[in-house]
């Protein structure tokens, strides 16, 4: 990063061109190689940043880079703060401390067998119908389903919460504010009502987010106050509902490409776990999220004012080819793999990285094993800013033998 700017930008990037599957990659290998950081004029103007090593540096320095401003490009909340993901340390501690007690290991274990059901149940009928939306009916329900038993959902409030929460990643991708607010209104009705539920019924708080959030106290030793907590809940129950459908589609089409691989992950399920960490790096599903710096920055020549918005382009950090040989290419097992930031980094790095790995895995294996071959059939349609990756993959499922 350097010390002298220059004068204003123009637009240097743009996110609202058409894409197909490889085309970003492409974009940010050029932005990466030429203009590290990058102005856009799209979504009212914000900045990119592109290389591994600024956006790790931008994710350590929670001081100077905040995200209580925004946190995600474009948009911001238009009905509330909901932490963790709205609020800075040391406020954001707290809610962040709540949930991550009720994501321990002993309770990601327990969900297992939950998600093995749901996967499998929801692979089945996929199956049956030889020809159908990989992400309609399997990448997208499982996630919701899997949630709905995190959170000790009935199985009205988990259908009420999937077929909303669908609504609401639909209007964000279409930029219709007006559905995103309806559709985050009943999200927060569906909060409220579980946090009266949970104040009448508390449940073990290393098991229920809500539970542990209700008894979760801040610095001065006061329950979270009622409008936080409620944006908390309604946070949570998105939150993990939209990287898992898009990074699965990715693997589908990267498996469609690529038989042998997928012959090869079929007849060894012990690669999976390897496997899912290289697709996390290489389909980081999160283009990126934001933060604002709070004061004047200069970065590789170009001043950003306190205000400006800071897209940090994970999707784009992770194949940077100073750090990850050969980006582009999938490989099995790579010495520094765990280096990837498809789950963020520092204070608000991915709160659900277990979870999240365990229904990625088991999702995979579940369609391996019930498929003796699968590949693209149709047109994919890709997602907007700020994720990456498709929303619709057609697929031909030949049912194992
Ligand atoms: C493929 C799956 C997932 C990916 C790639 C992913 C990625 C991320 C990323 C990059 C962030 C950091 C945001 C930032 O830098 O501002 C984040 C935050 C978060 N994620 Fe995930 N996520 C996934 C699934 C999940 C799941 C299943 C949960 C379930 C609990 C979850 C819960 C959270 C929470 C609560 C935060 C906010 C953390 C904070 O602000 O302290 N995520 N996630």
């Amino acid at each position: 990063m350097s010390s002298s700017a220059e004068p204003y930008p123009g637009n240097e990037y743009d996110p609202t061109l058409p894409e197909d599957f490889d085309s970003a990659h492409r974009v940010f290998a050029e932005l990466r190689a030429r203009c590290p950081v990058a102005h856009s004029n799209a979504f009212e103007g914000f900045w990119i940043v592109t290389r591994y090593e600024d956006v790790l540096a931008i994710l350590m320095d929670p001081q100077t880079y905040i995200t209580s401003v925004r946190n995600v490009v474009p948009g911001s909340s238009t009905t509330g703060r909901r932490p963790p993901l709205h609020l800075d340390p040391p406020e954001h501690t707290p809610y962040r401390r709540a949930i991550d007690r009720a994501l321990g290991a002993a309770r990601i274990a327990a969900i297992e067998p939950s998600t093995r059901r749901i996967a499998a149940d929801l692979m089945r009928r996929l199956v049956s119908l030889r020809e159908a939306d990989f992400v309609e009916e399997f990448s997208s329900p499982l996630p919701a389903y899997v949630f709905g038993e995190w959170m000790g959902l009935t199985e009205d409030q988990t259908r009420v919460l999937w077929t909303t929460a669908k609504v609401y990643v639909k209007a964000w991708e279409a930029f219709d504010k007006a559905r995103v607010q309806v559709a985050s209104e009943q999200l927060y009705s569906l909060a409220g009502e579980l946090i009266a539920e949970r104040r009448r019924a508390p449940r073990d708080p290393q098991v229920d987010p809500t539970s542990s959030l209700l008894e979760a106290r801040d610095a001065e030793g006061r329950p979270l106050p009622d409008d936080l907590l409620a944006g908390c809940v309604r946070q949570v129950l998105v939150v993990g509902l939209v990287a898992p459908p898009i990074l699965l589609g990715s693997i589908a089409v990267h498996l469609s490409r690529d038989q042998a691989l997928q012959q090869q992950l079929r007849s060894d399920p012990s690669l999976l776990p390897d496997a899912i960490e290289e697709f996390l790096r290489l389909y980081t599903p999160y283009r990126g999220f934001a933060r604002t710096a709070r004061h004047e920055v200069v970065l590789h020549g170009r001043r950003i004012r306190p205000g400006e918005p800071i897209a940090l382009a994970y999707a784009s950090a992770n194949r940077d080819e100073r750090v990850f040989p050969d980006p582009h290419e999938f490989r099995l097992r790579r010495p520094n793999i765990r280096q990837h930031l498809a789950f963020g980094r520092g204070p608000h790095a991915c709160a659900g990285i277990s979870l999240a790995r365990q229904q990625l895995t088991i999702g995979l294996e579940e369609l391996l094993k019930q498929t003796s071959h699968f590949e693209v059939c149709g047109e994919i349609r890709m997602s907007g800013m700020p994720e990456l990756g498709p929303i619709s993959v057609p697929l031909r499922l030949t049912p194992a033998r």
